[in-house]
């Protein structure tokens, strides 16, 4: 039996790497799990109980709570969860309990791609391709303004790039499973690729490793 195809990717909040996750499960029609989306749903539920964010017991029973078949999206994207999500994230018990759900969807027997901070190397350190997908602040903060404006929105670009700062500063120099690369990860700096571009870059990694694998 070769080993699985599980892509690992990794990096800071804005950098493209759940673009980049989809199009390559798109690609080799592998499920794909977000694993953002479980810290921000048990953030999410602290907001929605009124319950302050450093509640580790709380926290706790909102982590085990999580169903990874049941995320949705749609109310978990909004910015102020994604914030929370950074800050609830430094709790030990809940990574605990977060990290084996996400084991456990990596384990299936074609392969996953999973997204996140902490995969390649806490996650899934065995995964057979691992990318850290990163992008300089200034390009992350001004793609994230062009986003909103494209939604209708507004936003001043200081207050973008300070909040990306803060949340880099927060994921990275957490003790437990900081943001950092896998020693064996391919690092992808988007800031002057396309989205397009990023993506024949990934998949020529991941075509290569493939090869590897299977003696070609
Ligand atoms: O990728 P995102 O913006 O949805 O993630 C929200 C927060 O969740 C992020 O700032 C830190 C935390 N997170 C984490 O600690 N580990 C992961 N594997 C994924 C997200």
């Amino acid at each position: 039996m070769s080993r699985p195809l599980t892509i690992a990717i990794d990096g800071p909040a804005g950098a493209g790497k759940g673009t980049l996750a989809r199009r390559l499960a798109d690609c080799y029609r592998l499920p794909h799990l977000d694993t953002g989306l479980t810290y921000r749903a048990v953030a999410h539920r602290l907001l929605a109980n009124g319950w302050p964010l450093g509640d580790a017991p709380h926290a706790v029973e909102a982590a085990r709570l999580v169903d990874l078949g049941n995320l949705d999206k749609a109310t978990l994207s909004a910015h102020a969860v994604g914030e929370a999500a950074s800050r609830v994230a430094v709790i030990p018990e809940v990574r605990e309990i977060l990290a084996a759900k996400q084991r456990a969807f990596a384990r299936q027997p074609g392969g996953a791609v999973l997204d996140g901070r902490d995969i390649g190397t806490v996650v899934c350190p065995d995964a057979l391709v691992k990318l850290y997908v990163t992008a300089s602040a200034e390009v992350r903060a001004r793609r994230r303004l062009a986003e909103i404006e494209a939604n209708n929105g507004s936003g001043e670009f200081a207050a973008i790039l300070a909040d990306i700062e803060r949340r880099d500063a927060r994921d990275m120099g957490r003790a437990d499973s900081p943001l950092k690369p896998a020693a064996d990860a391919h690092l992808l700096d988007t800031s002057e690729m396309s989205i397009e571009a990023a993506f024949l870059a990934a998949r020529a990694i991941v075509d290569d490793a493939l090869a590897k694998r299977d003696g070609a």
